[in-house]
């Protein structure tokens, strides 16, 4: 039977993994010595079993070291076959070097998943530059797309959508949802100046002020993306915005901003957050089957 372990902050996803699975459910112990370093423990037997570590990666610095512990530990202690599933990828928008001398951190982060497990199962990696997972991990590595979930939690929840994308890159998945929501959308277009400065360019939306504006990104991450947007559209006479979200990693009180500004603030479970309204185990289950 396939052993399902989870890291820190994974435990719930893991468990509906687990269940959905017919899989055993297993657990890491960690804990960090007075001098930050990891412990790490695995109490269950592992020997001759195949090892799937669900892990999402919203803190990357925090997460990674113990992460490759538990992989390692697992593959001395004979686990026949690692599989991280990580809903959320960190390290994936590194992906050129914009000032001479950066590092290429979505490449180098593969490099290091890569040193330690077979297989990587994600949602809604932020491909840009890089067109496929595949460009960088040299393990198999599948990507899932929430758009579809995001599209039914649409059509069931808001009357009259607009779905909103804020800027260019997300056109693709947010003609999906908003074809499978049967909605109209609108992609932005946005300018970012720096980690916290964001400008967001808000044509003349005349034409919708009938319609729920639907507030769609892959990552909330400072959130400065979502709150521009949104104080733009309620300067152009829109409604309050229902904002929908992959990812919840909201940084400081970006939260709290933006559920000031929203009409409501919804996220799948990749990342463990107050706004998780979707959930994404049914997708990662059937990957995994
Ligand atoms: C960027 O291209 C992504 O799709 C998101 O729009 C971005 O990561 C959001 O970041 P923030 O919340 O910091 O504006």
């Amino acid at each position: 039977m396939r052993l399902i372990l989870p890291l820190p902050g994974a435990e719930a996803l893991a468990s509906e993994i687990a269940a959905g699975l017919s899989a055993e459910l297993g657990a890491v112990e960690t804990r960090r010595f007075p001098d930050g370093e990891s412990y790490v423990r695995l109490p269950m037997e592992v020997a001759g079993r195949e090892v799937i570590i669900v892990c999402t990666l919203a803190r990357p610095d925090e997460q990674f070291l113990r992460l490759a512990f538990a992989a390692r530990a697992a593959r001395e202690l004979g686990a026949t076959r690692l599989t991280l599933v990580a809903p959320y990828l960190a390290y994936m928008r590194q992906d050129k070097r914009f000032q001479p001398g950066e590092a290429l951190t979505s490449r180098h982060f593969a490099d290091l998943i890569s040193r330690e497990f077979d297989a990587l199962i994600t949602v809604d990696p932020h491909l840009h530059r890089h067109k496929a997972l595949s460009e960088i991990y040299p393990i198999p590595a599948t990507a899932l797309r929430a758009a579809p979930l995001l599209a039914d939690w649409i059509r069931l929840n808001v009357e009259r959508p607009l779905i909103i994308g804020p800027d260019i890159e997300s056109e693709q998945w947010v003609s999906q949802v908003a074809e499978r929501a049967a909605a109209p959308h609108l992609v932005l277009s946005k300018q970012r100046h720096g980690d916290r400065d964001v400008e967001i360019a808000i044509p003349d939306l005349d034409a919708w002020r009938d319609r729920q504006p639907v507030l769609i990104d892959d990552i909330v991450s400072s959130g400065r993306t979502m709150i521009e947007t949104a104080e733009g559209l309620v300067a152009e006479g829109l409604a309050k915005p229902v904002c929908v979200a992959v990812h919840a990693l909201f940084a400081d009180d970006a939260y709290q901003r933006l559920s000031d500004l929203a009409r409501s603030v919804v996220s799948t479970n990749t990342v463990s957050h107050p706004s998780n309204g979707i959930s994404v185990a049914a997708l990662l289950v059937e990957a995994l089957r």
